[in-house]
């Protein structure tokens, strides 16, 4: 009945491999604090923690050497970890638990690194599989320790980090940062899914890129179509592959948030607070533009709309190709948006240079795109970040103005787009079906009925929003491709990522 998805029908994380991270000195700035107050958290961590649950369950291990000499209590250390929870869970970060160990190996403190307590404690609670897993610290200790519980270390270069790097032992693997460990973990966990070694993919589709070609490759919403954003001529490429108006303005992907500023030329405190809780992720900004982007990215107007995709293929290729990246969806204009390589490949087959598979897009669903031009911020187009999530952090935000939608500033606005070939209704309208029509359902659930139908696609047995966009693309295009008179759609519960389905389902069934 239903086609199913290629993601083993896992939601996030999406692996059974968990990340293990030190948190003095890298989580947290300055180590052995006493009361919460004192967390600061330090540069990237944030952003870092954020890309790694997509692929890890996240688990934090702390030292306690103070508790042995009791400057501490086990009190306040539970309150300090409470508290650095409560904190990342602010900034949309899903920790596991916290491990404490204080330092020193004694009797009842089972937690010690020394001894890997915690990483056999989250194999036997949580399922962990410590085969793709990575201990994340600046001590030889940590890395050894990884070893020898058959899982890898990613040993990072703080000021510590440096002096003991002698220590470490053979074929290390040794950082700078804590973004470029949340990287190489990314990477190499994608590459063990995908049972295959894709640094040669990406090499090659970089230098694409850089030669003035079209690359598609896959975010965690859908794919895009990619071309260097300085190279007027690549980009209008993009537009011919798509048979895409010329009034429409593309996104400029970017593989780290420092890097906005090549891509606009103001940043309003507003855009780094949306930046700080949802970068990288389904969120698109648009912002005064910077004149080095060329008019044809912009279609001429004077913002340009910018995002960090959370996908490690699409952050490496970027990286690789060290420009940022343009890139609408990768389908043709007006239809359905492809969440898997093989759906691009059947819509613009050979037109493009080359095509990443990344696997199943897990958002699945286009980003949502916020203007901060206007007081107060528009939402231009509902997508993979709800409307909620951002009003927590900036306050209410404007509907675009009846004029902007005459001449829609983003075409997702577009009365009929996202649309299938085949014709598409709602539910409610399916009184009016004649008997002889062959028709296919589109369902969340459980469908209303399954007999009057040809086909069902059910987009989440348990009712879960998030599967159901994960999986909306595929079913519609599975539907698209059994030549159907007609997709009949029920409407998604309108809220969360219910809106942003039911926006596309809204626009796919306008007539041409
Ligand atoms: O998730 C996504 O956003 C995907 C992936 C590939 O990143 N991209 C995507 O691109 O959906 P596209 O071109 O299909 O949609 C981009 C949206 C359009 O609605 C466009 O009008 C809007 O962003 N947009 C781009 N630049 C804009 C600007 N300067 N002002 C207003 N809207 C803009
Ligand atoms: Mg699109």
């Amino acid at each position: 009945m239903n086609g199913g998805i290629s993601l083993n029908n896992k939601l996030l994380p999406l692996t059974n491999y968990a990340v293990f991270l030190d948190c003095d000195g890298i989580l947290i700035e300055k180590g052995n604090i006493n009361s919460p107050s004192e967390m600061q958290f330090s540069r990237d961590a944030i952003l870092s923690l954020r890309y790694l649950q997509n692929y890890f369950t996240l688990f934090i291990v702390t030292n306690q050497l103070n508790i042995p000499k009791e400057f501490i209590t086990h009190e306040q250390i539970e309150k300090i970890n409470r508290a650095l929870i409560s904190r990342l869970a602010e900034y949309g970060i899903h920790i596991r638990q916290v491990y404490y160990c204080p330092l020193e190996h004694s009797e009842g403190y089972k937690y010690t690194k020394a001894n890997p307590y915690f990483l056999n404690t989250a194999v036997s609670e949580y399922g962990i599989d410590l085969r793709g897993s990575f201990v994340i610290g600046d001590h030889p200790r940590d890395i050894r320790i990884a070893h020898n519980a058959g899982t890898n270390g990613i040993y990072l270069l703080t000021e510590y980090g440096r002096e003991r790097r002698d220590e470490l032992p053979l074929r290390s693997l040794v950082v700078n940062n804590i973004w470029k460990a949340g990287l190489l973990a990314s990477q190499i966990a994608f590459s063990q899914m995908h049972k295959r070694d894709v640094d040669v993919e990406l090499k090659q589709a970089a230098e694409i890129i850089r030669n003035g070609g079209v690359v598609a490759f896959p975010t965690e919403t859908v794919y895009g179509l990619g071309a260097n954003a300085y190279d007027g001529k690549a980009v209008a490429r993009i537009y011919e592959i798509k048979k895409r108006p010329s009034f429409d303005p593309l996104i400029v992907h970017i593989c780290h948030p420092d890097n906005i500023k090549f891509v606009v030329s103001e940043l309003p405190s507003i855009a780094s607070d949306l930046i700080d809780r949802f970068f990288p992720g389904p969120l698109t900004l648009v912002l005064p533009k910077s004149s080095d982007i060329p008019d044809i990215v912009t279609a001429g107007l004077s913002t340009a709309a910018v995002r960090m995709p959370a996908h490690p293929m699409a952050l490496e290729l970027i990286r690789m190709s060290d420009v940022p990246i343009a890139a609408p969806s990768a389908n043709l204009f007006g239809r359905a948006s492809p969440t898997t390589a093989e759906h691009v490949r059947k819509q613009l087959g050979n037109d493009v240079d080359m095509v990443l598979d990344g696997g199943h897009c897990f958002v699945g669903i286009e980003s949502t795109v916020v203007s901060l031009i206007s007081h107060p911020p528009t939402l231009l187009r509902v997508g993979g970040v709800s409307i909620e999530e951002i009003e927590k952090v900036i306050g209410k935000l404007a509907s675009p103005s009846e004029h902007e939608t005459m001449r829609p500033s983003a075409p997702g606005q577009l009365r009929h787009h996202y649309a299938p070939r085949t014709p598409l209704i709602f539910y409610d309208a399916i009184k009016d079906l004649p008997e002889n029509v062959r028709a296919g359902l589109l369902a969340f659930c459980s469908p209303k009925e399954s007999d009057r139908f040809e086909v069902v696609e059910v987009l989440s047995p348990n009712g879960d929003l998030r599967e159901a966009a994960v999986n909306f693309f595929s079913a519609l295009h599975r539907l698209d491709d059994m030549g159907l008179d007609i997709i009949v759609a029920e409407r998604l519960p309108n809220k969360g990522l219910g809106i942003a389905i039911n926006d596309r389902l809204m626009r796919a069934s306008q007539t041409r």
